[in-house]
């Protein structure tokens, strides 16, 4: 991937208005359910980012036929020619892992280099693999691959022991085609789960309760192609709305679900923000004085997004007193904290507990992002600091982010993206 940096000239007030791009980790999972799609699958409102492209190279791979125009795909999944996903493709990014749903109900099995560990910290599949074992799947691990076959159909309920993501959409995407009923207990209640659900349902699967605790699949033996609009990104927003609070601005962001941020909105207003929820988009407006947040800790869906910590954690770095964040979710989540502290801000970790002691103000440093939300964190901070910021390693926002400098410059920040 190209190796390129976001210049950063703080202390821009941003304003204005924005449309929202559609979830990253919607259309990811969607784009591997075409792959149980006797037929051509449009999926609209896909953004163009470069996990995307890793999620599209791994389709044709495949066999699929895949057409991008602007930001809807069209994905013919009519003839899948192979079950293998090799190490370089799966390696590049950690969501590949539920290509193995997808295939296993496609062709019966699945074969795929272990997707690995990541800047998050260690990623085990271990919940993923027990839930399709339980499923029927007879599963081995051979030299870094794991290769599955289905065995026979067996109603099945999958108490899940964390309600897992990515586990979820593995046994949503290889339920759908099975052909015995599956019920998941404990189920990840993550919006982006009851996409999949409706694009699964339109598919031609039957899907209950996508979106709760408890999901009931009963398996289609053939699923047909359909037309999908994925949900607006919820995390994209909230780190637009984080930028627009810690430039002291007030920007409106078209398209957002109200309904996805209620967390993330109640942490910024009790920072001092003013929120408008309309019905699809959402207003904000920064505080004077930023007010400490006194706890956030991250929980699953509808708790405080994990994701949205960083960002969070780079606005409040400039409030009048002490934040305390908690991660709950992954293990290795504050690798930003350091970079902020380069910048001037003020941030003891201590395991997976974060204090944040607001300071007057940032100053513009070289900063590296070390992931997605961290380095997103690392722009909010940039853009409200005194001077220039570099920020280098930008591939990892990018993964995320659609056009992240055009965006935020519609807003009126002063930023440059530079080839190195
Ligand atoms: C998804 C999101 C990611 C988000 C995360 C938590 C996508 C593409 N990515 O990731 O942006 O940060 O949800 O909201 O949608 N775990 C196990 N064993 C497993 C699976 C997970 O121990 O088999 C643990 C993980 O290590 C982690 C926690 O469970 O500590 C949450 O992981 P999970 O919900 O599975 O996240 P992902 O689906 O990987």
């Amino acid at each position: 991937m190209e190796n390129a940096s976001f210049i950063i000239e703080g202390g821009r007030r941003l304003s204005g208005e924005i449309e929202i791009q559609g979830a990253k980790n919607s259309v990811l999972p969607i784009l591997a359910a075409a792959v149980l799609c006797e037929g051509k699958c449009v999926i609209h409102k896909c953004p163009r980012l470069s996990d995307v492209d890793s999620a599209v190279a791994i389709l044709e791979h495949l066999g699929c036929k895949v057409n991008r125009l602007d930001t809807s795909v069209e994905v013919d999944a009519s003839v899948i020619e192979r079950s293998h996903i090799p190490a370089r493709l799966m390696r590049r990014m950690r969501s590949s892992v539920i290509f193995l749903g997808a295939l296993l109900g496609r062709t019966g099995e699945a074969d795929a280099a272990y997707p690995g560990g990541c800047e998050l910290g260690p990623r085990p599949i271990d919940l993923h693999l027990g839930a399709l074992s339980q499923m029927g799947a007879v599963i081995t691990e051979e030299y870094g691959h794991i290769i599955c076959k289905s065995g026979a159909a067996k109603e099945t309920c999958i108490d899940l022991s964390f309600p897992s993501v990515g586990a979820t959409e593995n046994i949503m995407l290889f339920a759908a085609r099975g052909r015995a009923r599956v019920t998941i207990i404990n189920a990840a209640r993550e919006p982006e789960i009851a996409d999949l659900g409706e694009f699964l349902n339109k598919a031609g699967a039957r899907v209950r309760g996508a979106g709760t605790g408890v999901i009931t699949i009963e398996g289609s033996l053939r699923l047909s192609g359909c037309e999908h609009t994925v949900i607006s990104d919820r995390i994209a927003a909230a780190t637009y709305m984080c930028a627009a609070a810690a430039t002291g601005g007030e920007i409106t962001i078209n398209g957002a679900d109200p309904a996805h941020l209620g967390s993330i909105a109640a942490a910024m207003k009790q920072s001092g923000c003013r929120i408008a929820l309309g019905e699809r988009a959402v207003s904000i407006e920064a505080p004077k004085e930023i007010r400490p947040v006194k706890l956030i800790r991250t929980m699953p869906y509808p708790g405080f997004p994990t994701d949205a910590q960083a960002i969070l954690m780079a606005y409040l770095t400039r409030a009048r007193g002490v934040s305390v964040f908690i991660e709950n979710i992954f293990e290795s989540r504050y690798r930003h904290a350091d970079e902020l502290v380069s910048m001037g801000a003020d941030i003891s970790v201590n395991g997976r507990v974060c204090v944040v002691s607001g300071v007057g103000e940032l100053t513009g440093a070289r900063v590296r992002a070390c992931d997605l939300r961290g380095g997103a964190a690392l722009a909010v901070a940039a853009l409200s600091a005194r001077g220039t910021s570099e920020i280098y390693n930008i591939s990892h926002i990018e993964r995320g982010y659609e056009r992240f400098d055009e965006v935020l410059s519609s807003l009126g920040a002063q930023i440059m993206r530079k080839k190195i």
